[in-house]
């Protein structure tokens, strides 16, 4: 079973963006399509990259450590559905004019916090491999940490978005918070323990 866990995965991971065109080929999207793309690009980012980040709490909390192998594959499913994300705000909301989208990053807080969630993905992508996880050695660790500032960047793009503190963004707000308080906690308690 554990063995085809990976490919399974990795399947499950491709569905959303199979469902995203079956459903614009077959006219079973919105009347709107370029913003079913956008904004189901953008909830399966966040998706990804919390899921990943959930890997060590749940490991920590059932003793199954072999969930560290999902890790980058997760990681790495944020980072493509946040490409395809932002290439298609790139192409349906600022019809590819690159001054339009500088001025927007610069001028709307909302896509600020994108823009950060999504250059600070970049570096943790490349250097995703076993190449550079060896090369970096321990500063791989600090490097990675920027995990949680793409999160954090990520959620608020979300509440930003909605402007009004309710529903949807809220609750992947607590679940981020969640996790990185899991993370303060064990920490804590660690440094107690010693
Ligand atoms: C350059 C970077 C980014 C830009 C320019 C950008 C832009 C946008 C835009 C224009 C929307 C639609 C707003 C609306 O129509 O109401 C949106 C929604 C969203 N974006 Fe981004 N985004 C960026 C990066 C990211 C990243 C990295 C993530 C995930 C970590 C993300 C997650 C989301 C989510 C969750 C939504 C709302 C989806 C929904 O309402 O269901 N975005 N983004």
């Amino acid at each position: 079973m554990i063995r085809f866990a990976r490919p399974v995965l990795f399947l499950a991971a491709l569905l959303p963006l199979a469902w995203l065109v079956f459903a614009v080929l077959t006219g079973r999207a919105s009347a709107n399509p370029a913003e079913d793309i956008l904004l189901t690009t953008g909830i399966w980012s966040l998706r990804f990259l919390l899921a990943s980040l959930a890997i060590t709490p749940v490991r920590r909390i059932t003793g199954w450590h072999r969930l560290i192998q999902y890790r980058r594959m997760l990681g790495l499913f944020a980072f493509f559905y946040a490409v395809l994300h932002v290439l298609s705000y790139i192409a349906f909301d600022r019809f590819f004019v690159l001054g339009e989208i500088w001025a927007d990053v610069v001028k709307r807080p909302f896509i600020t916090a994108g823009m950060t969630a999504f250059v600070l993905m970049i570096p943790l992508a490349v250097t995703s491999t076993r190449g550079w996880i060896q090369r970096l050695g321990r500063r791989w660790q600090l490097l990675h940490r920027l995990v949680y500032v793409s999160a954090v960047a990520g959620v608020l793009h979300f509440v930003w978005k909605v402007k009004v503190v309710i529903g949807e963004p809220v609750f992947y707000a607590v679940i981020l918070a969640v996790l990185l308080g899991f993370r303060v906690v064990w920490r804590l308690r660690r440094s107690g323990a010693r």
